[in-house]
């Protein structure tokens, strides 16, 4: 049995049969429609989430398989006091899989212990968002035809945006990528990000605070949200929280080919003039979220697909 807990867990051979099945699953819908009767994700969400939890129901669905589960705290046992632990070891009673994403950083690793059917860390506090990475790296893999020789921007919320560790983990295993990161000096990519995984790999990094600067080498543009809700004061989120807006003008300073991704939600980061822009991908990145987790439910459950295993 295995779990999805870091983007790490796979390898870069099992990420590339991952997304080649997705986009076999994008091209033959039919043909997956029932490769999951019979079979029940839960989907476990401490925290709010409209994105990542639709995804998962609407690929488990897709996969004729049945989905239940809650999506805040408040709903579940959690308010009564009951442990990740204990929830996770009653869910696999229920379920042959799950999503869980909650608050507390790590709290995918201490319920995928307790758990005895495969789990998939849907975002840990601050920390990680491996789903959504398997997203972002589907989106630019099928819209730049690589992974690879690229310049990316990562811009806004660097501190706290668990998309962007999760991304910028799986992309240094690839060759020649380099990153600028664009940021306030308040929200600069934690030190373990820096230390132990841009520097332990010798990537080229350049950390800066002007986009308009930034614009004209980026081959990718990912945009975050300030993320509110793990700041420790409000008054110091509204000091932050206009920091970036991509706008046309910014627009005009990129390379015809540049990609613009977000995780969404979408704030004020990102001016609505801008969506319009055929390098604007972030709707067409949450179509890719849907694929690219159809593959991996089947690959984590171990289905056969046409006589071969998934993964
Ligand atoms: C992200 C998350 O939850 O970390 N959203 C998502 O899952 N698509 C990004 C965010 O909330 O800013």
């Amino acid at each position: 049995m295995r779990h999805l807990l870091s983007p790490l867990d796979f390898t870069v051979e099992e990420l590339e049969r991952l997304m080649n099945l997705a986009r076999d699953i994008e091209t033959n819908r039919e043909k997956y429609a029932h490769t999951c009767e019979g079979k029940k994700l839960a989907t476990l969400f401490y925290e709010p989430s409209t994105r990542t939890r639709l995804s998962f129901e609407s690929a488990m669905l897709s996969l004729g398989g049945s989905v239940l589960g809650f999506s805040s705290a408040a709903s579940s046992s959690a308010s009564k006091g009951e442990s990740v632990s204990d929830t996770l070891r009653m869910i696999s009673c229920y379920a042959d899989i799950c999503a869980i994403r909650h608050p507390k950083e790590g709290a995918a690793y201490v319920g995928a212990q307790a758990a005895s059917i495969p789990v998939i860390n849907a975002g840990d506090g601050g920390h990680q968002h491996p789903t959504q990475t398997l997203t972002d790296l589907m989106t630019i893999r099928s819209l730049k035809g690589r992974l690879s020789n690229m310049t990316v921007g990562l811009c806004g919320d660097l501190k706290f945006g668990r998309t962007v560790h999760s991304l910028i983990g799986a992309l240094v295993r690839y060759p020649g990528i380099r990153f600028v990161l664009i940021s306030p000096r308040e929200l600069r990519i934690p030190d373990y990000t820096r230390e132990n995984v841009l520097e332990a790999a010798h990537i080229p990094y350049e950390e800066v605070t002007s986009l308009d600067e930034a614009m004209p080498k980026l081959d990718i543009l990912y945009m975050t949200r300030v993320q509110r809700e793990r700041f420790f004061s409000e008054d110091e989120y509204l000091r932050m929280k206009d920091c970036y807006i991509l706008d046309k003008n910014k627009m005009s300073l990129a390379k015809e080919d540049m990609l613009v991704l977000h995780p969404l939600p979408r704030v004020n980061e990102i001016s609505v003039e801008v969506d319009d822009d055929p390098r604007a991908v972030y709707f067409r990145q949450v179509q890719y979220g849907v694929y690219i987790r159809m593959a991996l439910i089947l690959t984590l459950l171990n289905m056969d697909i046409e006589g071969g295993k998934s993964c």
